[in-house]
Parts: structure tokens; sequence; C-alpha cells
């Protein structure tokens, strides 16, 4: 890693005026030019900034500052005076544990400006990083005289934009992010929470023009916006309260029980404020800049955090097939501690003998992990209004031998993936964590899927809330003090923490094919919108490749289907990032299609290389990657409910080198909802000079595997 200090200088101006100062903060340009970030103090000692790209505004004078509680003078975001201005720059590269590719630039631009508040003396600074990929910004508290904590009640950060653009957009809510996507202009955004499982008064949006970030945007300039945050932790996550006549987002920060916002004990930052701009959609999906502002590794030995493939006792639950509670007893009423003197039901998933069918399964494929719900007490009670003392993450159903399956497992070669669902219990979760992590490390379990569903305990804490955001963090903090990987459900979003604690392996935090087995479900745009919103944060575990869209498979009377064709299901794995990857199908429907099974058995889940070819955001992606460790190559094109064709250069593959592709398409008459099970498999030589037609249905995909061969 090398790191170079171009330029830096220091200005302490106190005794100027407001307009003699404004001059001496410096403007800084992205390392490539193309942006320009102004900083200065209004009249008011208000500090504001702006942004340009190309010379063109992309942010108009937007404010920035907070509001307090408990003090005398709550404004801390005027009468401000310049105290210094430093600028620096730096270039460094780094290699990620587990990535879209193994090494990434960090090249920025710096601002740091700290302004003292004349009346209270109260000190405030704000660090400026431009990148050739957009702005992030954000609050540093330094030590004050006199005063080590402050108590937030609003952030008064503003995001002016330039008009009325396009928003890709899901509403304010508070505990949920499981819902699709609204596409309006900026001015018709009108929020409202509709969430399939709690709908809880006080959880729900009383602002209509609240919106959740990251926001999407595309402009009548044709540039795509990202308005985002990097690296929260022990702070709210930030949604945007949207000005619609004026289009302003102003930053909202998720309340406490008390109604405030954050607690900040001094000296602290808060997560990096992020504006991406690009004029192309696809340099969007490759800006790193979300992740470069994030710490690095705090874990130095990092070499047991692999990437996964997994099956799992699962998609038998959402589709009704089996259930993760054991009996019918209403043990939460009863208060049941013999789990013995239950009658079992006899529908219940996580039975041993099941699970060993399922190491079979993996073991038989080459499969890395099986995860198992429904293994451990309380699922009886779990979705009831209690959400404390429910879950035990110790004692496991009496038909789940844990021991033996370990044993099992470990014989075959296959990782057991544990479970924990909450519930949204939380102080039973932080309870109970130090033994649930002694189980695992017990019984060998190298990872664990946790959940949030619900309401959350304590009740007025929110999962977007600055309790929660600490919570996930130090819960992954703890789990690598064990050397256990994490996938959180239901947790807030990932910002790209996961750099800091790459443990943390990936995240659902977002409306996941499990809706396509209990609900209206994903349209069909709605994987080509993620990948520019959620997973601009980090990986999602989505859990791809459902091969029976139709759940009338199981009873005639489920009406309820997946938005997509098989074919992809196949892409996803490629399209939807995560080096954490589910085949989220019930074995005998891979067994019955083996030979479109075969791609998701061959796909890489790490990569060395990604190349987005084509994308649009709630139309298309093409992406291209290479696997890490190998010379393999897949791509995976997704469309919306429109049919596409695509001529794709292979100009990524190496040169002077044959390949064989195996070409996984749809079948000529295949369509998302009329024939989403069509597809064909075929097999071509192609080599870096070669250009291939690909094809996709109404709702369908392309999965291609590119794999050297001699001639
Ligand atoms: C919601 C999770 O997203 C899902 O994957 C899990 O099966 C259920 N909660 C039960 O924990
Ligand atoms: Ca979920």
């Amino acid at each position: 890693m090398k790191m170079k200090r171009v330029f830096f200088w220091f200005v302490a101006l106190g005794f100027l005026s407001a307009t003699v100062l404004q001059a001496q903060i410096p403007t800084i340009s992205s390392p490539n030019k193309s942006f320009k970030a102004e900083v200065w103090l209004n009249e008011n000692g208000v500090l504001t900034y702006s942004l340009s790209f190309k010379n063109q505004a992309v942010v108009k004078a937007s404010k920035l500052g907070f509001v307090l509680s408990y003090q005398e003078k709550t404004n801390f975001f005027s009468d401000f005076e310049l105290v210094k201005a430093d600028t620096s720059s730096s270039f460094s590269t780094w290699k990620p544990v587990l990535g879209e590719e193994s090494e990434i630039t960090d090249n920025h631009h710096e601002l740091y400006v700290e302004v003292k508040q004349k009346e209270t003396g109260r000190v405030l600074g704000v660090r400026f990083r431009l990148f050739d990929d957009g702005l992030g910004f954000r609050y540093e508290f330094p030590a004050q005289k006199n005063l080590s904590f402050f108590v937030i009640s609003d952030e008064l950060t503003e995001f002016a934009l330039t008009g009325d653009h396009q928003t890709f957009w899901i509403p304010g809510d508070y505990d949920s992010n499981e819902y699709a996507y609204s596409k309006t202009p900026l001015s018709q955004i009108k929020a409202q929470t509709a969430h399939p499982y709690n709908n809880l008064a006080y959880r729900l949006v009383s602002n209509d023009s609240l919106i959740q970030t990251p926001a999407l945007m595309k402009t009548d300039k044709g540039l795509y916006m990202l308005i985002f945050e990097a690296g929260v932790r022990n702070f709210p996550v930030m949604f945007a309260d949207v000005d619609r006549s004026k289009f302003v987002y102003k930053a909202h920060l998720v309340p406490d029980p008390s109604g405030n916002k954050a607690r900040v004990q001094t000296p602290d930052v808060t997560p990096w404020r992020t504006i991406h701009v690009s004029e192309k959609a696809e340099t969007l999906l490759s800006s790193r800049m979300t992740l470069n502002l994030n710490e690095p590794s705090k874990i130095e030995d990092t070499s047991w955090i692999k990437p996964m493939k997994y099956v799992g006792i699962w998609w038998g639950m959402h589709v009704g097939v089996y259930s993760w509670n054991y009996t019918d007893t209403n043990t939460v009423k009863l208060g049941i501690t013999d789990w013995n003197s239950l009658k079992p039901h006899g529908r219940h998933g996580a039975t041993t003998e099941r699970v060993i069918s399922f190491i079979d399964f993996a073991a038989k494929h080459g499969f890395d992990g099986v995860l198992v719900e429904g293994w451990n007490v309380g699922w009886e009670g779990w979705s009831g209004p209690f959400k404390e003392w429910i879950f035990d993450f110790v004692t496991p159903y009496p038909d789940f031998d844990i021991e033996y399956i370990s044993k099992y497992a470990k014989e075959k070669g296959v990782k057991m993936i544990m479970h924990h669902e909450t519930a949204a219990g939380v102080v039973t979760y932080e309870r109970q964590l130090q033994d649930a992590m002694d189980v695992m490390v017990q019984y060998g379990y190298p990872a664990v899927k946790t959940g949030y569903v619900g309401t959350l305990s304590p009740i007025g804490e929110h999962h977007d809330g600055q309790t929660m955001s600490e919570h996930y963090y130090w819960v992954a903090q703890e789990m690598a003090k064990h050397q256990l990987m994490v996938n959180m459900h239901e947790s807030h979003r990932l910002s790209g923490v996961h750099r800091t604690y790459p443990n943390w392996i990936a995240s659902e935090a977002a409306r996941g094919n499990e809706f396509n087995a209990w609900s209206a479900g994903n349209p069909p745009e709605h994987e080509t919108i993620l990948p520019f919103t959620r997973l601009m944060g980090g990986p999602m575990d989505y859990t791809p490749g459902i091969f029976e869209i139709k759940l009338s498979h199981y009873n005639p009377d489920n009406k309820y289907s997946v938005k997509t064709t098989l074919v992809k299901q196949l892409a996803l794995y490629v399209t939807m990032y995560s080096p954490l990857q589910m085949a989220a199908d019930l074995p005998e429907n891979y067994e019955r299609y083996a030979d479109a099974f075969q791609f998701i058995k061959d796909v890489g889940v790490d990569w060395s290389e990604s190349k987005v070819i084509a994308a649009e955001p709630g139309d298309y992606i093409v992406i291209a990657r290479k696997e890490k460790g190998t010379e393999e190559w897949f791509l995976g094109g997704i469309t919306d409910e429109e049919k596409r064709e695509f001529t794709v250069k292979l100009d990524f593959l190496t040169d002077k080198q044959n390949y064989m592709a195996e070409i996984y398409q749809d079948g000529k008459d295949a369509h998302w909802d009329k024939n989403p099970k069509s597809y064909e498999i075929k097999k071509q030589k192609v080599t870096s000079k070669s250009k291939l037609k690909l094809k996709l249905a109404e709702g369908g995909g392309v999965a291609i595997r590119y794999y050297p061969i001699n001639k």
C-alpha cells in the first residue's frame, strides 16, 4: 500500500469577516477534475456546500449542521466561524478479503473544515472526500471544552438537487427495507408503508415524503445519482425527507424511543454522507466509493473467512411444505420447559433425518454448507406479540440431534450454518450471544444467519436506529472474536461496513426472493434495481435458484409465483453479488432439472475481476465476472418484464486462449408468467474476439460459463 500526501495547508483566521473567510476554504476537485466541491460559511455563519460535475451543478448550495437537545443553545448550525481548512490527497490500493475484484483503488482529494460557534464556543468538523465517482463527507465532533456529550435532535444536512429527477425509492419505514421500488419523479413521491408482516401503528410512516436511502435518481440530463451513506456504526440510518416542490432532500435520522436521533460522545464522527454521480449506469455499478470510505479490516488474520455456496432447510417452510415449529402446542402460553413431553405435529422441517439428507445432497453436489432453520426451541411463539424470552439459541428440538448431525457433516466435508432468529427480541439475543457462539464453536459451525423479524423489543427502538446499528456491529465484532461469519436478515442495510468486519459476509436487508413464496412477490424489474440501491452498500443474501416457479406445484390453491424465468434465477448468481449464495430450492427440484442445476454448481462466488457490460436500473443488467483463483468467467444477464437482445463482445476473455462457453438461455417460448421453465443449454467454442448474441425472454435471463480449452 502506498500513500502520498501531495499538499497540505492550514488556515486559522478567526478574526476575518464571513465573506473573506469564504475565500479561505479552498475548493477541491476530484483526481480527474470532473467533480468540484465548494464549501463556505454563509452570511449567518451556516456551513454550506455545493457539488458540480463536468462544470454543471449537481447539488446546489446545501446547508449542514445539527439541532441539539438538552443544551441551553440547541442551534448547532449557524453562527460559525472558521477555525481551519486543511486539504490533502491520497492514493492507495487495497485487497478485499472477499469481493467483486481482487484489488480496489482509493484515489481521493480531501478537505477538512473545522468551525467554531461564536457564542457557545462549540466546535464542529466536516471532512470531505472527493473521488472520481462522487463525494463523501462526514461530521466530526472533536473533544470540546467542558462538553463531552451531544444529543442530536435533528441532522439538517441538505442535498439540494437541480430538478425533478426520476427517483427509485422505498418508503421510510424505520423497521423494514423489504419493499419493492417505486419509480416516480421526485415531486410525485408518496410514501406509504404496507409491510406484510408488521403494521403496528407506531411503525407506520406518518410523513409521506419520507423515503429510505440509498435513493437512486436519473436526471433529465441522463446522469445517474445516488444519495447514500457509508460506514454506519453507532449512529442511526439516514433516511431522506423530500421537499417535493424545491427538490431538496434533507437528512432524516431514525429516532430513538425519546424522539431524539443520536447520542454522541466526543471525540466521534458520523457515517459518511455520499453522493454518487455517473454518466453511465454501468460505471455507477462499478463504483467502490462506499467501500473506500469505510475503515480497513479490523480482523488481522482473515484466513478463516471463506465464501460459501449453501443449501438449506428453508424454502420448504416458506412454501408451506414443512414448518419451523415442532409442535402445535402453545408453548409460550404454557411456559413449556420439558420439550420431550410434547407431541410433535409431524411437519417439522429440521429433523435429524432430513438434515442428513441435505448434508448428503450438499456433499454429492459440492456445496460448502447446509443452513438449518427451525432447529432450536421457541418457534411456537415467535410471531406473537412477545419478543423476549421466547427463543433459546442453545437448546435443539428433541428431533434434532446436534451432536450426530455435526459429526456427520464433518465426515462429509460439509459445514453447518447456524440460524438465530431473534424475532427482534434483542435483549434476549444479547444476553444469550456468548452461549450461542459457544454452541457454534463446540459443534464446528463456521457461520450463522441471524434474523430480526417483527417489531423491535425494547419497544420504541427501531431496526434502523442508533441502538440497533451498534447492536449489529457488536454482533459482527463478537462473532469475529470466535472466528465466526455472520449473515444478517432484517438488519439495517450494509453501508460498506463489511470492509471493516469482513466476517459480516452478507445481509439480506431488502426484499428477497422469499417474498415470492407468500406474497404478491417481487416484480420482474426488482432484481434490475437492487444492484443500484441496496447492493451499493454490500452483498445481499437474496437466496436465488428457485426452479419450481409456480407454487401451485406444492398446492393447487397456491397462486403465488416467482416472477422470473428459470434461467433468470441462474443469472442472479452473477448479477446479485454475494460471497454467500444459497441454492434455495428443494433438492428434489434440482434433481429433476439436473442439467440447469449444473450452472449453480459451477458458478463462482468470489471474484478477481468484474465487468459491467450493460445496465439500466429498472430494465436490465449484464455482468461478466472472473472467478478468483481460476481462469473461468461467468456472465449473467437479466431483464425486466420486457424481452431484450444484447450482442456481447467477449473481449474480457484472455487473448489467444480458447474457451468453451456453456450457455443457459431462455427457451424460444419462455416467459416469466406464461412459460417460466422453458430453457435451452448449448455449448459453443469462443475466444476474446467472439461476439455472442443473447436473447432474453420477458422476465428472463441468460447465464454463461466460460472455461479454457486447448483447441
Ligand atoms: C425472515 C428471513 O429473511 C427468512 O430467510 C427466514 O427464513 C425467516 N425470517 C425466519 O427466520
Ligand atoms: Ca427477510
